[in-house]
């Protein structure tokens, strides 16, 4: 799709659609009180007819409006407040792109004069309105068979305009960004939607190794089982060992910055099944648990996203991957294990299998004396209990990394909520037969999982982002990855670029 934003008025300007907005009460906006009189007065009738409720949001779709050089015109109302909230303003997004690709409209051209939305300026506007698009654009084709939908998208190009428009310079970055973010969202998604018996450890690395091969400044590194077994990581090799699918670590390096500037590392839960093993998960929607490994696909989305915009950054990507099947083979409730820290695990339950393969990743990271670590994970089902299905827990031993994250959360809408790690909750873990166990009681899940892996973090500022309510929407139509957080993160780490000196 091609963006561009622009100040120039748009009511007389050739689009397959052209959206209008209406001040509160349906009164006219600037941009209508420009056109010639016979199209207002044509509006001012169809108005007269109350077909369009003044309630944020709805809309009204009229074609060949006599005086206008655009083949359709969707009026839309905001409601009686001058500023519309976060929430009406994504529904509306939603609306307008659904309408145009309705049509055979191939252009669209929206007005923002006189929106304003509560909270945000307009280049959160502009970019959710690019991640709006991109998202109703995605569309799961990998094995859809013979029943494979119309891939053909009818609209090719998005104009904005607004008059008291940033500058053009700005613009073009947040459309570059923008478009960056919505493209490793559409990766995260597609590898989460992936069935598992196609998205195996290996295949990551496979699309680990696309990425560093199409861009120069990626570069991989995959170690496999006997490799991690001489560094010792016990803990993931633990998890791996009931599979016949071999386990990853999949390294990746972004060099965007001199080599002095300590990296940022991203580290992703990559189970790409997860049975529950010999701790067996009930049947009932366990194909979900293909999902599992959506942290390990927003780390992919993130750095392909921090590599196509070369943004002037070190990063670190590192995915571990492995399936969680019972077997012959498989660790067992009653296992002490050694992780890479050299601490010891006593497993008590198998199906806590995110925390053991991300402990070892985790401390692996150190080698890397980072600026930060952030890992991300499907990590526990009492996380989506505490926070549903709108915010990713977030947890950290670090304020600034706690509000950094959160403000990006809330400037991209891929919202986090901070959840507490204190020491009282540690004592949980504590185990008679080794260093900790890998479960706590059955209060505050998500919490003592985080705790667990704060065990394997202390030497470098860290946040973990639970995203098991977040990274997929259950059953349903609508069922399928919502490469969440990449947003977050990516805009966090553009932040941070930008903060270097
Ligand atoms: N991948 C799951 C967490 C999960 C469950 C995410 C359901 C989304 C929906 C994780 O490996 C897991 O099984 N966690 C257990 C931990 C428990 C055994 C302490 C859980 O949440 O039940
Ligand atoms: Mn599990
Ligand atoms: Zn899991």
């Amino acid at each position: 799709m091609e963006y561009k934003i622009t100040k120039a008025a748009p009511e007389q300007q050739a689009a397959g659609m052209l959206v209008l907005g209406l001040l509160p009460k349906l009164q006219p906006s600037a941009a209508i009180k420009r056109l010639p009189p016979q199209t207002q007065e044509w509006i001012g009738a169809i108005l007269k007819q109350g077909d369009l409720p003044d309630k944020a949001g709805k809309s009204l779709l009229l074609h060949q409006v006599p005086g206008l050089k655009a083949e359709r015109l969707l009026l839309l109302a905001q409601g009686e407040k001058a500023q519309i909230s976060a929430r009406d303003f994504l529904s509306i997004i939603r609306s307008v792109i659904g309408q145009a690709k309705a049509t055979t409209a191939k252009s669209l051209l929206w007005s923002l004069d006189g929106l304003e939305v509560a909270g945000h300026d307009q280049a959160w506007m502009v970019r959710q309105i690019i991640l709006g698009a991109e998202t109703a654009r995605y569309q799961y084709q990998a094995t859809k068979g013979s029943n494979k939908p119309d891939d053909k998208q009818k609209l090719k190009k998005i104009t904005l305009q607004r008059s008291d428009l940033i500058s053009p310079s700005q613009c073009e970055q947040l459309i570059n960004q923008s478009s960056a973010m919505a493209h490793g969202v559409a990766l995260a998604r597609e590898l989460g939607n992936l069935p598992p018996n196609l998205c195996t450890p290996s295949y990551l690395a496979d699309q680990a190794k696309q990425l560093a091969q199409a861009h120069d400044a990626l570069s991989l590194k995959v170690l496999n089982a006997k490799e991690m077994k001489a560094l010792g990581m016990g803990a993931l090799l633990a998890v791996a060992a009931g599979s016949a699918q071999p386990p990853k670590l999949i390294i990746l390096e972004y060099r965007g910055a001199t080599e002095d500037s300590a990296p940022h590392v991203l580290v992703g839960k990559g189970i790409t099944f997860d049975s529950g093993g010999i701790s067996l998960k009930p049947g009932a929607a366990m194909d979900e648990m293909k999902f599992d490994m959506c942290g390990a696909a927003s780390v992919l989305g993130v750095m392909q996203a921090i590599a196509e915009l070369k943004a002037p950054i070190n990063l670190v990507g590192i995915i571990a991957a492995s399936e969680n099947l019972p077997s012959g083979t498989a660790l067992k409730p009653g296992d002490v294990i050694t992780s890479l820290s050299g601490k010891t695990i006593e497993v008590l339950n198998t199906d806590a299998e995110g925390r053991l393969v991300l402990c070892d990743a985790l401390t692996y990271a150190e080698r890397y004396n980072p600026k930060a670590v952030i890992d991300i994970a499907t990590l526990t089902g009492a996380c989506v209990v505490a926070l549903g299905h709108h915010a990713s827990g977030l947890f950290s031993n670090d304020q600034a990394l706690t509000a950094a994250l959160t403000a990006s959360g809330e400037a991209t809408h891929d919202r986090l909520w901070s959840l507490p790690l204190w020491k009282e909750y540690e004592e949980a873990l504590e185990s008679n037969f080794a260093d900790l166990a890998n479960v706590g009681g059955r209060s505050a899940g998500s919490i003592t999982a985080a705790c667990f892996l704060s065990r394997f973090t202390e030497k470098y500022p860290w946040a973990h982002i639970d995203i098991a309510g977040t990274a997929w929407i259950s059953g349903g139509k609508e069922k399928g990855a919502t490469g969440r957080p990449v947003p977050a993160l990516l805009h966090y780490l553009l932040d941070q670029a930008e903060a270097q000196p």
